[in-house]
């Protein structure tokens, strides 16, 4: 008889973004006289810019025509849009990274979950604390488990490094030592950074002990401050021990338009093995290239207008973090974040766990914010509020919140 993949009854709930959608529903189904305001899930809210909807239109015109139609896109994406990104992403910044070491993908999400793929089943996993739960999710759906620990819910085989306000949210290098490294900056969800001494502490450890960073620059676009590296190939090694996930969702508004890139070295070697080769060979037999039109998109956010246009988009996601931040802080909260990441922590007030905030923020002030235990043991008594949305809910959310 057909048996089903057992690891993946490890997982604990569901997504987490699915329960915290599925509680906003039962409150609106219960309460449908309430207007709720959601800075829950990073999703944007503003529309793609002149420079990208143009792009489109024209490609959506070359498909209706026989002439400059196009069917497959190349698995590994169109060049004209790897040799952008490896322009303005990686030449510009002086960064070392060929044209053929990026792979264009429908989003970082997708190559985050799947990226665990191309290493063994046996790999010790190293994440921050709190985490974007996709890294922990798909390594315990690909087995990556061992022994579970039911005081803090975690496997053994996956190492939490704990990311609190005494180490401004910063991981410390792990007293096991792991094979995968999961590191996100800007941080998703605590909106911390390190600096580019930092981030070179990590590559120098990984090549010491022969591990690899997955390094999740997806809020890089939101980085205002000097010293905070906007890729990990600024340090020195990088290219032989890390890969690096790129999204345009939160630069460029694509959460539902679907594109994103990876990057791997062809220096990075595992037991002889290109990883490149590897990714390559997943990518070739599991995906047909995202489409061609949203690859013209996708070229369009490095044009001089789409740039242009870009910067404000997220000048004006960042007035809302600003806002949020202030004001938390005028209300007497104790937060971080907001200054080069979308994303604002808090603490909770009078020692609530991070869903009685929930329901407590959700049933008074109608917000609904995401809270922080669902993102690994160390975010319990914390909580995340987004800036993506639109000026109004985010200044009426505040005005709520202030109320309380
Ligand atoms: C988040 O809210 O953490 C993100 O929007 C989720 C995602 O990008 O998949």
């Amino acid at each position: 008889m057909v048996k089903v993949n057992e690891d993946y009854l490890k997982l604990r709930g569901s997504y987490l973004f699915s329960t915290v959608g599925k509680k906003e529903r039962e409150f609106l189904a219960a309460h449908p006289d309430r207007r709720v305001i959601k800075l829950s899930i990073g999703d944007v809210t503003q529309p793609l810019v002149p420079a990208i909807i143009e792009a489109m239109h024209k490609a959506v015109g070359e498909m209706a025509d026989e002439k400059t139609f196009r069917g497959y896109a190349p698995d590994l994406g169109y060049e004209f849009l790897r040799n952008a990104v490896m322009e303005n992403d990686y030449k510009a910044r002086g960064c070392e990274i060929a044209a053929d070491e990026i792979f264009i993908s429908d989003g970082a999400k997708s190559d985050s979950g799947n990226i665990q793929e191309i290493f063994s089943k046996d790999c010790k996993v190293a994440v921050c604390d709190p985490v974007y739960p996709v890294y922990v999710d798909t390594n315990i759906m690909a087995g990556r488990t061992g022994v579970f620990d039911e005081t803090t819910e975690t496997w053994s085989n996956v190492i939490y490094m704990p990311c609190i306000a005494e180490n401004n949210f910063a991981p410390m290098i792990p007293k096991e030592t792991p094979d995968l490294i999961y590191l996100c900056f800007p941080n998703n969800p605590t909106g911390s950074t390190i600096t580019k001494a930092q981030l070179q502490e990590w590559v120098d450890y990984a090549n010491k002990v022969g591990a690899v960073i997955i390094y999740d620059a997806a809020y890089e676009a939101y980085i205002s401050e000097e010293d905070v590296p906007h890729s990990i190939y600024e340090c020195e090694g990088a290219r032989t021990c890390a890969i690096e996930l790129h999204s345009f969702s939160k630069n460029a508004g694509f959460t539902g338009v679907r594109l994103g890139y990876t990057v791997i070295p062809k220096d990075i070697k595992c037991g002889g093995v290109m990883l490149h080769s590897l990714w390559a060979r997943r990518h070739g037999t599991k995906y047909n290239g995202a489409p061609y039109i949203i690859q013209r998109a996708g070229e369009a956010v490095y044009s001089l207008e789409g740039q242009a246009q870009l910067k404000k988009q997220v000048a004006y996601y960042m007035e809302n973090a600003a806002y949020i931040l202030n004001g938390l802080k005028d209300a007497g909260y104790s937060v971080s974040g907001g200054v080069n990441a979308p994303y604002i922590w808090l603490r909770t007030p009078n020692d609530m766990t991070s869903w009685q905030f929930f329901d407590y923020l959700l049933e008074n002030a109608n917000v609904v914010g995401t809270p922080g235990s669902g993102f690994g043991p160390s975010g319990e008594h914390y909580f995340r509020l987004t800036a993506f949305g639109n000026h109004e809910n985010t200044l009426e959310a505040i005005r709520r919140i202030k109320e309380l």
